[in-house]
């Protein structure tokens, strides 16, 4: 996909007043059904400038296998396309201060900064399903209050949030169908859902056959 430079320079510049580096593009077909939507990239990606293509990507790519889908029948971007990283400055065995930058969340000014690349994507996508890929890709799109462990699972359908004229969320002109279900990576902090998360990419197949898609 394309984008307008206008769009991408100023989100560039003010990436700079945050702790943001980076730039990923969405990647894919460039009109299929499904797109899938995580939070933002990290080390790996910055680097190959692909989506989830570090330690998570390989968790999505089994999924995407569980529900008989390859990365090249999907479009996959993330609701901030660069990696936001915290500061932590620690003591090497030298006794010498190293600064680390490990990934973290995106923060809710970041997303909104990042807000018209995803509302330009889904405009140009027009996805005839969602997957919302975690916590964040969730609430950006749908609710604040919503969560991955009351929602997983299930195709939630109705009008998603776009910005609107004065930095605020507004709802979208048509009905998207999201389906939710956990960030690949949120396996590596509790392996407790893992059986969660393969049901989901399970049901995931049956409502893919169902759809046709
Ligand atoms: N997590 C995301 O949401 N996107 C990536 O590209 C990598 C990890």
């Amino acid at each position: 996909m394309t984008y307008p430079r206008e769009l991408i320079d100023p989100i560039i510049i003010k990436n700079k007043a945050f702790d943001l580096e980076g730039f990923v593009f969405g990647n894919g077909d460039f009109s299929p059904d499904i797109m899938l939507i995580g939070e933002a990239p990290g080390e790996v990606e910055i680097r190959t400038g692909i989506p989830f293509t570090g330690r998570s990507g390989k968790e999505l790519n089994k999924t995407l296998a569980i529900a008989g889908l390859t990365r090249n029948q999907v479009y996959i971007t993330s609701i901030v396309r660069s990696r936001p990283f915290g500061k932590k400055t620690m003591i090497d065995k030298a006794g010498q201060k190293i600064e680390k930058r490990p990934n973290r969340m995106p923060k809710k000014q970041e997303i909104l900064l990042h807000a018209p690349l995803l509302d330009y994507e889904i405009a140009q996508v027009q996805p005839k399903l969602i997957i919302a890929l975690g916590g964040c890709a969730l609430k950006r799109l749908i609710d604040n209050k919503m969560t991955i462990s009351e929602s997983h699972g299930n195709i939630w359908h109705g009008k998603i949030k776009q910005l609107g004229a004065d930095s605020n969320y507004v709802p979208s002109k048509r009905a998207y169908d999201i389906f939710p279900t956990f960030h690949p990576a949120a396996i590596f902090y509790n392996r407790k859902i893992e059986q969660n998360l393969i049901a989901d990419w399970e049901k995931l197949k049956e409502i893919l056959i169902v759809k046709a898609l």
